[in-house]
């Protein structure tokens, strides 16, 4: 049987059900939404479910250092930045500098200034420029899907064994599920593929569920050998 994206009911009563019992948002996670739609920006957070999931696999990860590839309005980074210990810094790339200033100021709101850097310009230019002193032990990518292939290649080497690159959006919109409709779900399978079977990844596929309608999507999470 073939099911449309968004035909599942039962897909958003879940994900209500999930966020609700376990993933309540606090008034600054509410007020960087709110505020970004005020401001124009495109409503492509992180649902709640998956911020609080990447939280928690940073505590778990004991995570000191992390790199996010994809601000927007700073959602996802409030939830990742919150893991942080003491002394634990968030590097976060984005390339719109309207959003740059926009995120800037949600963290702060957030109390978060002193442990996140928000690099502006473009995320391939600044990986090249960044001078890490100690590896990644977390990386979010959550950008420009076309260049996920460089991404993971600048993830390895940024960061060690042990370390967890977790990859949004790895499920397309609108087609029958790992059947390429279209080029960017061609794209997606195909790089689903490439890191299913690279030498130095173990992945896995974490369904998601995204906007009101619950539509599945996917998040990776890939443990660097
Ligand atoms: N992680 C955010 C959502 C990110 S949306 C959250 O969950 O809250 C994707 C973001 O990537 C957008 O803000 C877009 O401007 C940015 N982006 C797209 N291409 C980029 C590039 N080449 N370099 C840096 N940022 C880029
Ligand atoms: C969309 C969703 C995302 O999570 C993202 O990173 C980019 C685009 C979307 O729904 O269009
Ligand atoms: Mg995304």
């Amino acid at each position: 049987m073939k099911f449309n994206d968004d035909s599942n009911e039962r897909n958003a009563q879940l994900k209500e059900y999930i966020e609700g019992l376990c993933c309540g948002e606090d008034a600054i996670l509410k007020n960087i939404k709110e505020r970004s739609r005020e401001m124009g920006m495109p409503p492509i957070e992180v649902p709640a479910h998956i911020g609080k999931f990447i939280h928690l696999l940073a505590k778990i990860q004991k995570a000191e250092h992390l790199l996010e590839i994809g601000t927007l309005g700073g959602y996802s980074t409030v939830w990742l930045a919150r893991s942080l210990p003491t002394g634990g810094k968030l590097i976060s790339l984005e390339k719109d500098p309207v959003y740059v200033q926009i995120a800037r100021f949600h963290l702060r709101e957030a109390g978060l200034e002193e442990r996140v850097e928000i690099k502006e310009g473009d995320a391939l230019q600044s990986l090249a420029h960044l001078h890490v002193e100690k590896p990644f032990d977390l990386i979010f990518i959550d950008a420009d899907k076309e260049h996920n292939c460089k991404y993971v290649e600048w993830a390895i080497t940024l960061s060690r064994p042990g370390a967890l690159i977790l990859i949004d959006n790895l499920i397309p919109k609108g087609n029958e599920i790992g059947v390429a409709s279209s080029y960017e779900a061609a794209c997606v399978y195909e790089f689903n593929h490439y890191l299913a079977h690279h030498p130095r990844l173990d992945l896995i596929l974490i369904p998601s569920l995204v906007g009101n309608k619950g539509r599945m999507d996917s998040l990776g999470l890939i443990l660097v050998k």
